[in-house]
């Protein structure tokens, strides 16, 4: 019904029928409702979000962290040769009766201040171990334990090939280092383990005695 008819027949004209009855009022009622409810909607995402795991991958662990083990995977290994106090800095434990790639060892890792160490290793190639063989087979071979500092140096084997890494003994989560040069990065470990006149048989070298 038009205006014009509205008024001759003498009804008054609400302002809803008014509305009501504009179509481009109603059309842009509709799209101002759905501005604002997705804008809401949007709002109430953003507040409810994470951060990406792919901006900064510390803020997104810190978020979910790993689940502490229950029990670590060396812990009902045998105990290796290597143990001992990793001592200061200063020391010269070739006088003490120490080899060469002691002192290295303990030049790289003395700063840290990891405190003593023991090793222990996998009783699938405990034999291979005791008889100073060089080949291992795949899979977990040995840890080096640095209880005072909650860490574990590890060596596994792939296809004859060492892996070197570093766990935290809570959860056995990497913190092995990309750094170039970096005491924790396995790429240094390889320098000594692999290269070191020889003395690692095997990539091992608690048993070089
Ligand atoms: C400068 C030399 C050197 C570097 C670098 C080094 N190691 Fe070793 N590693 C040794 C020596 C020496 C022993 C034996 C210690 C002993 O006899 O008391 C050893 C022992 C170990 C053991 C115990 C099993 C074994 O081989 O007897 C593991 C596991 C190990 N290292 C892993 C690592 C990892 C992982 C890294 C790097 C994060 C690393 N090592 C860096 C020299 C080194």
């Amino acid at each position: 019904m038009s205006d014009n008819d509205k008024e001759k027949s003498g009804k008054k004209v609400s302002y809803w029928e008014v509305f009501m009855d504009d179509i481009f009022l109603l059309f842009f009622l509709s799209i101002a409702i759905l501005y604002i409810s997705y804008t809401v909607w949007g709002l109430m995402e953003l507040g409810t979000a994470k951060p990406s795991p792919l901006l900064s991958p510390s803020v997104a662990s810190a978020e979910a962290p790993a689940a502490a083990v229950a029990k670590n995977y060396w812990a009902d290994w045998a105990k290796g040769k290597a143990q001992g106090p990793m001592p200061d800095c200063n020391v010269n434990v070739l006088a003490l009766g120490g080899d060469d790639i002691l002192q290295a060892t303990v030049d790289i890792y003395c700063g840290v201040k990891p405190g003593s160490y023991t090793s222990k290793i996998n009783p699938a190639v405990m034999d291979i171990y005791n008889a100073k063989g060089d080949t291992y087979p795949d899979g977990k071979t040995g840890v080096l334990i640095f209880e005072d500092i909650g860490v574990v140096f590890s060596t596994d084997h792939k296809g004859g090939q060492p892996i070197y890494d570093v766990l935290t003994i809570k959860e056995e989560k990497s913190i092995a280092s990309s750094e170039a040069g970096h005491p924790l990065n396995p790429k240094t470990c390889e320098k000594c383990h692999a290269t070191f006149d020889g003395v690692c048989v095997g990539y091992v070298c608690g048993n070089r005695f």
